[in-house]
């Protein structure tokens, strides 16, 4: 199966379909401006099942967050999304809720942005348990590369299926899976960078300060991506300019996952400072990680860890087996399978110079002019890069563009 991405189709980003990605207040606006966009119905229906597969946002990882829709003719009969780690999977969330009858009947279509697991792990096959029942057609958006999967899952469900479809709205759901497909093929985490700029690319003022330079939609993006990955990860200046929280806040109800923070501090500038300046290690929601050239423990907090490290590398420090270990203990023992970067110009460009980057995501506005100052990312180190999401947001435009040597290119 190809891993290449091309242009999403209209409303679909990296982070999902837009209509789901934001809290209540802001659904209207954000309908308003959704492009229309012609969908055949096994698209509309794909694209049930990738919405649904949002729900599980953050709480799945390292397994894919994947959505199941199961249909009879233009009857909904059940949508499924894979639950919390080592719980149940999209398909056996959406089977389980057919009736006797339902399941028996052989005119239902199943949609699944997944191909179905073959092998029992922590729950059982979802292949087998799908191969039971008669189906009048199954839509698969996507062939597992999990050498457990791959094709077998396809060949368990094939003689149960009337038609078999694979490749449906391919694109908008290898995007969402991308964490999962790159952790799968490149046995590391995936990397996404963000930042918002001005037309010049500037990320900040010559004072350091940042605020609003893009609109509540696209601050409101950034925090679902927060829900979307394992950890958000900053340099320290930002964190001594911004004190932020780096908690998801601006999300729909439905979101249950904040990510592990990592402040990159390799010149040892936290411990350094008053401790007023360090106020914002206080929000406890989830663990903070402070990398630091030699180990200070300038708080005592027990949700604040200390990470030393001789490297001054990114590579070989958000690649080492102890470091991923450390982001692994603090998530109960799951594997961390996304790291998102989201600032301040240094550590991005840092991360963008070591070619450690999967995916960007840049919010420009279009009415906030800073002007040149010394915090920008030159556009010519992701000019020539692949753009497979241009769309506006309020007054910004948000663009998602993987390197020329992605996976996914
Ligand atoms: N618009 C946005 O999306 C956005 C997002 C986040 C932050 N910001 C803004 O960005 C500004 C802060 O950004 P920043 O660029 O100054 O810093 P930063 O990226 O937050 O922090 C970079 C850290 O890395 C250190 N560093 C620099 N070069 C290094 C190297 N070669 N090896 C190891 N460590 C290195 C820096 O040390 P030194 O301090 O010694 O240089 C600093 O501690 C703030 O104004 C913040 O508001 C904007």
């Amino acid at each position: 199966m190809s891993l290449k991405i091309g242009p999403l189709k209209e409303a679909y980003t990296f982070g999902g379909h837009l209509s789901e990605c934001f809290p209540h207040i802001f659904l209207e606006q954000v309908r308003e401006q959704l492009p229309f966009f012609q969908f055949s119905s096994e698209e509309i229906n794909m694209g049930l099942a990738l919405k649904a597969s949002m729900k599980s946002v953050g709480i799945t990882s390292p397994n894919p967050a994947v959505g199941c829709v199961i249909k009879e003719g233009e009857k909904l009969l059940s949508v499924g999304h894979t639950e919390t780690y080592g719980q149940r999977h999209a398909e056996r969330v959406a089977l389980e809720q057919l009736s006797a009858e339902q399941l028996n009947q052989s005119k239902k279509d199943l949609y699944v942005t997944l191909e179905p697991c073959a092998h029992q792990g922590q729950q059982p096959s979802c292949a087998d348990m799908l191969s039971h029942f008669s189906w009048r057609n199954i839509s698969i958006a996507l062939e597992d590369v999990n050498p457990l999967v791959q094709g077998k899952g396809i060949q368990k469900i094939l003689p149960q299926a009337s038609a078999l479809n694979v490749g449906v709205l391919n694109h908008e759901c290898l995007a969402w899976h991308s964490p999962f497909f790159t952790f799968q093929k490149l046995k590391r985490p995936f990397f996404a960078l963000k930042w918002a700029q001005d037309s010049h690319g500037s990320l900040a003022r010559e004072d350091g300060t940042s605020k609003w330079i893009t609109g509540p939609l696209a601050r409101a993006y950034g925090h679902w991506l927060r829900a979307k990955y394992d950890a958000v990860v900053v340099g320290a200046n930002t964190c001594l300019l911004d004190q932020p929280q780096l908690t998801a806040r601006e999300v729909p109800d439905f979101v249950h996952h904040q990510p592990l923070r990592i402040i990159v501090d390799l010149r040892d500038r936290l411990s350094q400072v008053p401790p007023r300046q360090l106020n914002f290690l206080m929000e406890a929601s989830a663990p903070w990680i402070v990398l630091q050239p030699k180990k200070k423990e300038f708080v005592t907090y027990s949700h604040v860890h200390f990470f030393e490290t001789s490297s001054t590398s990114l590579k070989d420090i958000f690649l080492e087996p102890s470091f991923l270990k450390l982001c692994a203990q603090l998530r109960f023992g799951r594997p961390l399978q996304s790291f998102y970067i989201e600032g301040g110009a240094k550590l991005l460009k840092l991360f963008l110079n070591e070619g450690l980057v999967d995916l960007i995501h840049v919010m420009q506005s279009e009415k906030i002019e800073l002007g040149t100052t010394s915090y920008q990312i030159p556009s010519s180190l992701w000019s020539s890069w692949r753009r497979l999401v241009e769309i506006r947001l309020g007054d910004d435009v948000l663009v998602e563009a993987i390197p020329n040597n992605s996976i996914f290119s």
